[in-house]
């Protein structure tokens, strides 16, 4: 693939922002670090940001906006929340808040989670790709999976170029650390430490968190298995499947869902949570799926089918 570099001028911007829009993947400067960013709506789009990582497990990843109201359309808002983003926002803070049933965001954005990160950003280049692009956007830290996070264009250009569409060269991340995360249920808490102090956020809200980063299972919900495995019992590496089980195929078979049909893995990882959840509205008790190669994106996939699986 060929990466484009773009300068911060409008006319770069607007090109820039045609990636977004086209289904592609862009590395954008934030005030923090590095995004790599994609439509938030597109799951194909969002399926090329794990395959361009590298990420061996699927993470929610952190939706950016440009305003209240774009959040609004997907996320239920609150007073707490009012209050936080009038004194943070835009800037370095990440509020995990309930997800609205009639969020058009990509599941495999949110790792399958019924929550919802979002962030307004403050650097002014993040600020117009949102606006030109016009739809939220999903963005990890623009590193490979296990690498640190960059704060330069040129960190992002050696380790990127040729995995992503685009890259934004413009004035580098100020803060150098990523965004403070808080969340308000089941109680207030800070999900991961960052650029903003925790006491600020006490103090704004006259509360205290109990919870702290420092107990791994809420620091790290991507990993928890038990917040999205569907409720039927699960068959992995199935080369042929039962009449009483409901089948999820990958390549050319007769199944009752397909992750693809094409044998493509970003296709698949797209189609993945939609699935999965789709196995509880329709009341599947028996589960059983086709492998899934153990290369590129696939390694995520076959991470995620292995938690969903696992005796609970
Ligand atoms: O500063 C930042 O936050 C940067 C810039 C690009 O905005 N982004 C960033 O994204 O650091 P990432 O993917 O490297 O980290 C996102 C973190 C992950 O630890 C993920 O588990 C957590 O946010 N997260 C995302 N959605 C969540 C949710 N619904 N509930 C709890 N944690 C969530
Ligand atoms: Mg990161």
């Amino acid at each position: 693939m060929q990466t484009k570099i773009f300068n911060t001028s409008d006319p770069d911007l607007l090109k820039a922002s045609q990636i977004i829009k086209s289904g592609g993947t862009l590395a954008f400067p934030t005030e923090t670090v590095y995004g790599l960013g994609a439509d938030a709506t597109n799951k194909l789009a969002v399926a090329k940001i794990f395959q361009a990582k590298g990420r061996p497990s699927f993470n929610p990843l952190i939706i950016h906006c440009f305003s209240i109201e774009q959040i609004q359309s997907f996320a239920l808002w609150s007073s707490q929340a009012q209050t936080v983003a009038e004194k943070f926002w835009p800037g370095p803070l990440t509020m995990v808040l309930p997800l609205l049933p009639e969020s058009k965001i990509s599941p495999l954005a949110l790792a399958g989670l019924q929550t919802v990160a979002v962030r307004m950003p403050a650097h002014s280049v993040a600020q117009s790709i949102l606006k030109l692009s016009n739809t939220p956007i999903a963005a990890p830290s623009a590193n490979p999976s296990g690498a640190v996070s960059a704060t330069k264009a040129e960190h992002v250009i050696s380790r990127l170029t040729g995995k992503i569409e685009g890259i934004i060269s413009g004035n580098s991340s100020k803060v150098g650390l990523e965004s403070t995360i808080i969340s308000f249920s089941p109680q207030p808490s800070i999900l991961r430490f960052g650029a903003i102090d925790e006491t600020d956020i006490s103090k704004i809200l006259g509360l205290d968190f109990k919870e702290k980063a420092k107990d791994p299972k809420i620091s790290a919900p991507g990993q928890l298995s038990s917040h999205y495995a569907p409720k039927g019992s699960i068959r992995l590496n199935s080369k042929v499947f039962r009449k009483n089980e409901v089948s999820i195929g990958f390549g050319k078979i007769v199944c009752d869902l397909n992750l693809s049909r094409e044998e493509n893995l970003i296709e698949a990882a797209a189609n993945l949570f939609d699935y999965l959840h789709r196995l509880d509205d329709m009341g599947a008790e028996k589960i059983a799926i086709s492998p899934i190669p153990e290369e590129g994106i696939g390694i995520a996939i076959n991470d995620r089918l292995r938690r969903a699986a696992a005796p609970r």
